[in-house]
């Protein structure tokens, strides 16, 4: 079968790499892809989120299943789109539909539904560009940490952390006021959660499912976790905390809660579910949803399966029997090389080396671009190297030491990733 996977990062390099191996995969396209798909599969320049052009390559191309790797084309909406244009006629669409979509689209949507199906989640309000006051107001009634949420998209900057109250009194006039536009004008006030975070992810068709490795990533730019937030800087697999009690208990308490909500509200729903999970004295909670995978996160948790995963979602897309999915028993760890001023601004253009010879860890590429047969750095996040070993600790071993590998001018990684679960 030919597969169309949509998307340009390390998660969809590492996804291409998977449908490769497949015995059912007889032709790979990404669209738009990077060099590292290119090595592997077919890139094809198109625009991901314009539904024109995508459906008349699946029509022409015959393609059997598209995956969907980032967020903002199932957001707007993409499956209703290419359905108007009879596109997924016999054609699998792995990514759910506009309304399975608001679970990561909308803050606000997403805290609903959890209330509604009594999933445990912070206790939250939410506020309108028209009730600046009452905002303030809650503010000042409340202890901080105060915690911000942009309802809609915000390329992940939409959630504000702060202790100040005047902070976030600023904060929320700021966004109510349009700092990230229509995404902004509706703002969830959420309860400070103080534990240890963690995400699971979930391959689904709605009824059926399959729980993938989990997995650990690290948001901050800083050692230590401080400073800014970013896309993700590293990730590890499994979560060494995640005993079978507490897998157990995401599965009772979130997992089937989620899927029976959305078959309660009729809500169909193909494709990835990434739980962004908090540990708090023993108790789960959800931070967040989304309906991707993540990045870094898929590069570690591809890393360790060992089956045919193309044969998973075929098998989901038809409703059919789930093959068994195989999870190698070593540990798995990715880490980010970012240029620098990222996440702030950061330059472009500059030539990467050091690829060749790095056995012990595998390259995926993100920001990267091939110029006359040399690579360069195009975006913040540039490339991502992941390791496999008996221990995290060993993959780690493996996967600073390939991060020292690779150069390029301004390269920062962080060299603590893991470590606090060591
Ligand atoms: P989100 O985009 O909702 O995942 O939020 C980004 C990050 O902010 C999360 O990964 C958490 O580290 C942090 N965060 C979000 N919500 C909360 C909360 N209620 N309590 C503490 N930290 C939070
Ligand atoms: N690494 C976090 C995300 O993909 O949302």
């Amino acid at each position: 079968m030919k597969v169309l996977l949509l998307g340009s990062g390390g998660r969809e390099h590492a996804l291409a790499e998977k449908l490769v191996q497949s015995s059912l995969c007889t032709q790979l396209f990404v669209a738009p892809g990077n060099p590292g798909t290119r090595s592997i599969a077919t890139n094809v320049p198109l625009d991901i989120l314009n539904a024109d052009e995508l459906a008349l390559f699946i029509r022409e191309n015959q393609i059997a299943l598209v995956l969907v790797g980032p967020e903002q084309a199932l957001v707007e909406g993409m499956y209703e789109q290419l359905q108007e244009r009879s596109a997924l006629d016999g054609c699998i669409y792995f990514g759910p539909g506009k309304v399975g979509a608001q679970l990561e689209g909308s803050k606000d949507f997403a805290k609903q539904f959890m209330q509604r199906h009594s999933i445990p989640t912070a206790k939250y309000k939410t506020f309108q560009a028209n009730q600046l006051e009452e905002a303030k107001s809650y503010l000042e009634a409340t202890a901080g940490p105060y915690v911000l949420k942009a309802d809609g998209l915000a390329a992940g900057k939409g959630v504000i952390i702060t202790e100040s109250r005047q902070e976030a009194i600023r904060e929320i006039e700021e966004l109510l006021g349009g700092k990230f536009g229509a995404a902004s004008t509706t703002v969830v006030i959420e309860e400070f959660l103080s534990g240890i975070e963690f995400s699971v992810f979930v391959a689904t068709n709605g009824k059926d499912y399959a729980i993938l490795p989990e997995a650990k990533d690290y948001k901050r730019i800083g050692e230590g976790d401080t400073g800014l937030n970013t896309g993700g800087m590293g990730s590890i697999s499994p979560v060494p905390f995640l005993n079978e009690s507490l897998r157990q208990k995401v599965l009772i308490e979130v997992v089937e809660p989620t899927l029976k909500g959305l078959q309660l509200e009729g809500i169909e729903y193909t494709g990835f579910l990434f739980l962004g999970l908090i540990l708090v004295e023993g108790e789960v909670f959800v931070i967040e949803y989304n309906v991707r995978m993540g990045d870094p996160e898929t590069q570690s948790v591809m890393s360790r399966i060992d089956s045919d995963f193309l044969e998973l979602l075929v098998a989901l897309g038809k409703g059919e029997k789930l093959p068994e999915l195989r999870i190698k028993e070593e540990s798995a760890a990715t880490v980010v090389l970012v240029s620098e001023g990222y996440p702030g601004s950061y330059p472009k253009g500059r030539a990467i080396s050091g690829l060749e010879g790095i056995e012990r860890a595998h390259i995926y590429h993100a920001g990267t671009t091939e110029e006359e047969g040399q690579l360069r750095t195009s975006g913040g996040r540039v490339i991502a190297v992941t390791a496999l070993g008996k221990s995290a600790s060993e993959a780690l071993t493996f996967a600073n030491e390939a991060a020292g590998r690779v150069q390029f001018e301004g390269k920062y990684f962080r060299k603590d990733i893991g470590k606090d679960l060591l």
